[in-house]
């Protein structure tokens, strides 16, 4: 029998969904801008959460949304999200495209278009055997970042410009898994070389949106604000340079990913825009991910000590299956989740936590409040992986609900990189742990604040000391 709750409802005895007092066109934007503005997007979110409940409906500034914090009410907008799902687009990014007349990747896709490539990207990047060709790029990028550090620990010196390093990580793991084994170990230094701007650029365009998120971007662009000016000068770089590598690798006829694309039938203008923007989606969240994971490592040297005698004698193929290490990575994307509200309107009105929802409103999934919430994950705001291992009759030790926390989404929307992204981590994070132990510096002053992404308040500073092998 069809589940009552799962349709249209439209009964007059629904309560009223809380909604914080705001001005006419502006809603609450004064609120926020008092709060520390877009930068502090997530701790506002956690506040209104603790004054309304986990379901409340605010306009801040250009932008209406109804915010979930329950992970039960996660599952449900899941669950109703219809087989093409759709997510916000930040207006910023849609203008650029009409602008530039520039046809994007799979994020920006919807309704058949999207299906249609998506079903491939998952066929190719979330079968059980992809890490067979994630493997030797992943291990080679953790290998080299593992060796070009060796120098600052023989000197003692802090590890320089740690966000760009990673990046330049992150993208090479990508470019070297589109291009493949054959063809990377002969052309990735100059592919790489061509890519330098690429990861400078990438983090400006998130800087730069995240305050954009508060202004109507036509209005920017109308009135020529030197922010709009600034945002659309750094996606023209990344676009140039995507648009000069993508179809170089194409030329190079490797045997990585974009081969296996194109043997998909992938062609032309279609294969250039689904491996660009496979480029830009993995720079910046891997780069990020993996920061946080650092610095919480670094922080924690008991945890750092447990994860060596964990990993420390394991093979390649053993480490991403480590519980421990699992741990580590669930607990850091957690605490900072690269996606800290999750996107979605339903096709149908609908009821959400006994609230109605209209067809079309932007529903906003509060990751980083329920993720730091102490009903799912006790003494929240604390770093414990353990909390991860599952005890004899298979729950989680520490979680009292996992889907508290979704890093990567959850459903037909989910993100198609998450294996590349785990694989790329644990054997990345392995490789750091064996080789060094680490110390964070500036570990008490260090804060989250959001551009578009969780980035940390300062530059991290990492010190590590080369371990003596047994
Ligand atoms: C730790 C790293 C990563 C995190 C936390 C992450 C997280 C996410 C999230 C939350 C979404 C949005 C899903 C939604 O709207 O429901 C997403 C989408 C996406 N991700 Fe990732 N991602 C990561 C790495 C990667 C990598 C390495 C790639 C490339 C191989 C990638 C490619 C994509 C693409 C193409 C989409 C759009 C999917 C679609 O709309 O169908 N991501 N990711």
């Amino acid at each position: 029998m069809e589940n009552p709750c799962e349709t249209v409802v439209d009964s007059g005895a629904l309560r009223e969904m809380p909604e914080p007092k705001g001005l006419p066109v502006l809603g609450t934007i004064v609120d926020l801008i008092i709060s520390g503005g877009a930068a502090k997007l997530h701790l506002y979110n956690d506040k209104r959460h603790a004054e309304l409940g986990p379901i409340y409906r605010e306009r801040i500034g250009s932008v209406k949304a109804v915010f979930i914090n329950s992970p039960d009410e996660f599952r449900r907008v899941f669950r109703l999200e219809g087989p093409k799902p759709i997510h916000f687009l930040p207006e910023a990014w849609t203008l650029y495209n009409e602008i530039r007349k520039c046809k994007r990747g799979l994020f920006f896709m919807d309704g058949d278009e999207w299906l249609y490539f998506r079903r491939i990207a998952n066929k190719l990047l979330l079968r059980p055997k992809s890490e067979e060709f994630m493997s030797r790029p992943c291990q080679n990028a953790a290998d080299s970042l593992a060796s070009r550090w060796e120098i600052y620990s023989e000197n003692g010196k802090l590890i320089p410009e740690l966000e760009a390093q990673l990046y330049q990580w992150s993208i090479e793991v990508m470019l070297a898994t589109l291009m493949g084994r054959n063809k990377w170990e002969e052309y990735g230094p100059n592919i790489m070389r061509k890519s330098e701007n690429l990861a400078k650029n990438l983090h400006r365009i998130f800087e730069y949106s995240a305050t954009l998120s508060l202004i109507p971007a036509k209005l920017a662009m109308r009135i020529k604000l030197p922010i709009w000016k600034k945002f659309v000068g750094s996606i023209d770089e990344v676009m140039e340079i995507v648009r000069i590598l993508v179809p170089e690798i194409i030329r190079l006829d490797g045997d990585g990913l974009t081969k296996m694309i194109l043997d998909e039938g992938v062609q032309g203008e279609d294969l250039v825009r689904i491996v660009a923007d496979l480029i830009l989606a993995a720079g910046d969240t891997t780069a990020y991910s993996m920061q946080w994971a650092l610095f919480l490592l670094a922080s924690h040297p008991d945890v750092q000590e447990r994860l060596y005698e964990s990993i420390k004698s394991l093979d390649q193929d053993e480490i991403p299956k480590d519980p421990f290490l699992k741990g580590v990575i669930k607990e850091s994307l957690r605490l900072y989740p690269t996606a800290p509200f999750l996107t979605r309107f339903l096709p149908e009105d609908n009821i959400i936590g006994g609230y109605r929802v209209a067809k079309g409103e932007l529903l906003l999934l509060s990751l980083y409040s329920s993720g730091r919430n102490d009903a799912n994950f006790p003494e929240a705001n604390e770093f414990r992986p353990e909390r991860w291992i599952r005890t004899s009759t298979g729950e989680y030790k520490g979680v009292i609900n996992p889907h508290a926390t979704l890093p990567f989404a959850l459903g037909a929307r989910s993100c198609v990189g998450r294996k590349l992204a785990e694989y790329q981590i644990s054997l990345t994070l392995a490789k750091i742990v064996k080789t060094f132990r680490m110390d964070c510096t500036n570990k008490d002053s260090v804060e989250m604040i959001l551009h578009l992404v969780p980035v940390p308040s300062e530059p991290i500073q990492l010190l590590l000391t080369k371990r003596s092998w047994p």
